[in-house]
């Protein structure tokens, strides 16, 4: 009797269990396996750890944490990866932990895993949210087949400041842009089922305002407004969080003068209750610790504050893993607060498939058919060409003829160490394409391609140091750098067409890579200077991972290309877009300026009550010694078709809830080859309960036109679009007027207007 009760109570309990939703299951499944975990081992799902870099041969994992695997301490490792190393160390937590917790295995996979795309900046250029989209899931199928299924990718921190080397890894300094790339993204990483094999969790960061940093020092305090937070800065971030993001990272700066990590109006106000983000938060590299130096406290109680804020999971720091049972104890922090931190990593976990199998990400034989094949790089090449933006071209210099002889020169011309750029931490720069050799591979033996390294990168030993923190000093040749010069112009005397490549060493951008100079390093434009000066057309080909300050560049060059640090095929898409097998068609997503003075530039500012247009000549906003617009606006990029845009017309001048109207333009490719043209639309609100900015991008397409062909582009525009944060923070569209703009560009764009009518 007593055993057939117990029998249709398991039978009654688990017919529940089957009845259950999937989420309702994992939370059965995440109760049952907590009801079973000491304060210690709830405390040590909360630990993120790195054995660090150039992990030690013969044990995967330093000593701590191997101890703490088995101790159940660490709930998640970063900085290993391959199928060996995850799965010595998951198999330490599976056989040796108590209760057998899989580890979670993250990393920096920011633009590819091991086939490295375009820094992120220059992927945004693209304006192809599908061509991201498939740049990130490639980066998960490489990723997860090297053992990872965390990736600590996308970095949405909208950047106005190019003095911030941290612009590299963003998508610039559009929200309305920024968020259709975030969304993007998190699809490409997450895909619909986060359980299969080739999927991974994304991470959104830094959350939040990272970007925005005073002086554009990296770290450095933020103080805004909510106002401006809500409308400009969070939009990505929440866009991320809409598309299902599993994990977000808190940033290491402050907002309104508390730490993000410890900032609970940021983490569960806003991020929990308002956004209804569901998944973990992960501090970022000892920020739980940096709040230290922040001076709130000391480590037990900044760990608290992070705890109390909603922050889950310490990287790295171990202030959660040393002190949280202390603060339980001094009533500082809650059972609770735990319990939801481990939870919530669990969870994660689960919806990982990680307790189905902890070695799904495990498979020797993926590495060698997945990662770096040649559909990858083929994706690269082509990924890696519509990145980059034509600055100028004169006269028709570009594209070259695949003939005669290319005098090619420049200290990254023929550079495998810098062609990946910033955060390629699992990227073999020996595996690069460089310039030199897509010159070769494109042109085949019709062109003869004289070469001169022509210039160092730095001539300053003490800067050559700093750009290199994870290799050898930048090289610096042991010619004069007037030896150099030389032998660069007889080079180019012998030539039909010169090109010259220059730009940034890979990590004069990126994280603490800040910079008050954004000219070219003095070695360098005393070199392409002396290009100039020779009178050869010369065509300039820029590597660099912000934008930089070059208007005697604009003025002296014939054609200058933004190549971005544009990954494993940069030398093969670079002569791809050089000899005209693809025309490109990247437009900026951040404005360059003319001098740092000018920064933070950006298009979507607000107007001043003293514009710089018409009125007083002396009393108007402005600088005397440079004109206020960037030297390339937001939007730029030329291309070698020429598109001309007709008039803008409305289906209606009035627009009323719930519905819409059409604004239409006629796009003609004027030139002798077909192009793809990226059409903007932006919209002015003319008059606001607060002020507006003088353009807001609200719409683009990319379109392909053959020669001479004209296409009517439509983008409907309902009250969506107007919806702006008021200063009680509500977002609503308010009526009036407003003005439509679509163009080439920010800057060149053609005009009409209706009226909101509610
Ligand atoms: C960076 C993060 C990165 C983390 C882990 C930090 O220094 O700010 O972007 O994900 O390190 O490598």
């Amino acid at each position: 009797m007593r055993r057939t009760l117990l029998l249709l109570v398991t039978l009654f309990s688990l017919l529940h269990i089957a009845a259950q939703t999937p989420d309702a299951k994992m939370k059965t499944f995440v109760a049952g396996l907590m009801s079973k975990m000491t304060l210690d081992e709830k405390i040590g799902q909360l630990n993120l750890v790195t054995p660090g870099w150039g992990v030690p041969t013969g044990s995967v994992v330093s000593k701590g944490v191997e101890d703490n695997i088995r101790k159940g301490r660490v709930g998640g490792l970063f900085g290993i990866f391959g199928p060996d190393k995850v799965r010595q160390a998951q198999t330490l937590a599976m056989n040796e932990s108590r209760l057998k917790i899989p580890l979670i295995f993250g990393l920096d996979v920011i633009h590819g895993h091991k086939t490295i795309f375009p820094i992120p900046l220059g992927l945004s250029c693209s304006w192809d949210t599908a061509l991201i989209e498939r740049s990130a899931r490639i980066a998960a199928t490489e990723a997860s087949a090297d053992g990872l299924c965390w990736v600590f990718s996308p970095m949405v921190d909208i950047a106005r400041d190019a003095r911030w080397g941290r612009i590299a890894e963003g998508s610039g300094e559009d929200p309305y842009l920024g968020s259709k790339i975030a969304r993007a993204m998190v699809k490409g990483y997450q895909g619909t089922d986060l359980t299969k094999d080739n999927t991974v969790m994304a991470c959104v960061k830094h959350f939040a305002l990272y970007g925005a940093a005073e002086s554009g020092r990296d770290y450095n305090t933020t103080d805004m407004s909510r106002i401006r937070m809500y409308n400009e800065y969070l939009p990505p971030y929440k866009a991320a969080v809409d598309a299902g993001v599993g994990s977000v990272m808190s940033s290491f700066n402050e907002i309104d003068g508390i730490p993000a990590t410890g900032n609970r109006w940021l983490l569960t106000n806003l991020l929990r209750t308002q956004w209804g983000f569901k998944g973990f938060v992960v501090s970022d590299y000892t920020s739980v610790n940096e709040m230290i130096a922040h001076g709130m406290g000391d480590l037990q109680a900044v760990s608290a504050q992070a705890l109390n804020a909603g922050l889950d999971m310490d990287m790295v720091g171990e202030g959660f893993l040393t002190t949280l049972q202390k603060s339980l104890k001094a009533g500082t922090v809650t059972t609770k607060q735990i319990d939801d931190a481990c939870r919530r990593i669990l969870e994660a976990k689960y919806r990982l498939g990680l307790f189905d199998d902890p070695f799904r990400y495990v498979n020797d034989t993926r590495p060698g058919k997945e990662i770096l094949t040649a559909e990858n790089r083929q994706a690269a090449r082509e990924i890696a060409a519509r990145s980059m933006v034509l600055l100028k071209n004169d006269r028709q210099v570009l594209p070259l003829k695949k003939s005669g002889t290319i005098a090619l020169i420049g200290p990254l011309a023929n550079n495998h160490t810098e062609m990946l750029g910033t955060w390629a931490v699992s990227g073999d720069n020996t595996k690069s394409i460089t310039i030199q050799q897509g010159i070769q591979n494109v042109s085949g033996n019709s062109v003869s391609i004289v070469y001169a390294k022509g210039a160092n990168i730095t001539d300053d030993s003490a800067f050559a140091k700093r750009i290199s923190p994870f290799a050898k000093p930048t090289e610096i040749d042991a010619r004069h750098p007037d030896d150099m010069i030389h032998e660069a112009i007889d080079v180019a005397a012998k030539a039909d067409a010169v090109v010259v490549v220059v730009g940034e060493a890979a990590e004069m951008s990126g994280e603490s890579a800040s910079r008050t100079d954004l000219d070219l390093p003095g070695s360098q434009r005393k070199l392409v200077e002396a290009l100039i000066k020779t009178g050869k057309p010369l065509v300039v080909v820029l590597l660099n991972g912000r934008p930089l300050a070059l208007p005697w560049l604009q003025e002296g060059a014939s054609a200058i290309l933004e190549a971005w640090f544009a990954g494993t095929e940069a030398g093969n898409a670079i002569a791809d877009v050089l000899f005209g097998n693809y025309n490109p068609s990247g437009k900026l997503t951040t404005s360059f300026p003319r001098n740092v003075g000018q920064v933070p530039i950006y298009y979507n500012h607000k107007n001043t009550g003293r514009p710089f247009e018409g009125g007083d000549p002396k009393f108007k906003s402005d600088y005397l010694d440079v004109v206020n617009e960037p030297l390339y606006p937001f939007g730029y990029g030329l291309s070698y078709s020429s598109f001309s845009y007709d008039t803008v017309l409305l289906s209606e001048t009035t627009l009323r809830p719930g519905q819409s109207i059409t604004a239409s333009v006629t796009v003609t490719n004027k030139g002798d080859v077909a192009g793809e043209e990226t059409v903007q639309l932006y919209i002015r609100d003319m008059v606001g309960s607060v002020t507006r900015p003088l353009k807001e991008l609200k719409g683009f397409k990319k379109i392909m036109l053959k020669a001479h062909e004209a296409v009517k582009v439509d983008f409907s525009i309902t009250e969506n679009e107007l919806k702006f944060y008021n200063s009680d923070l509500k977002y609503a569209a308010e009526p009036g007027d407003f003005k439509v703009f679509i163009g080439t560009n920010s800057r060149d764009v053609k005009e009409a207007a209706f009226r909101l009518v509610k």
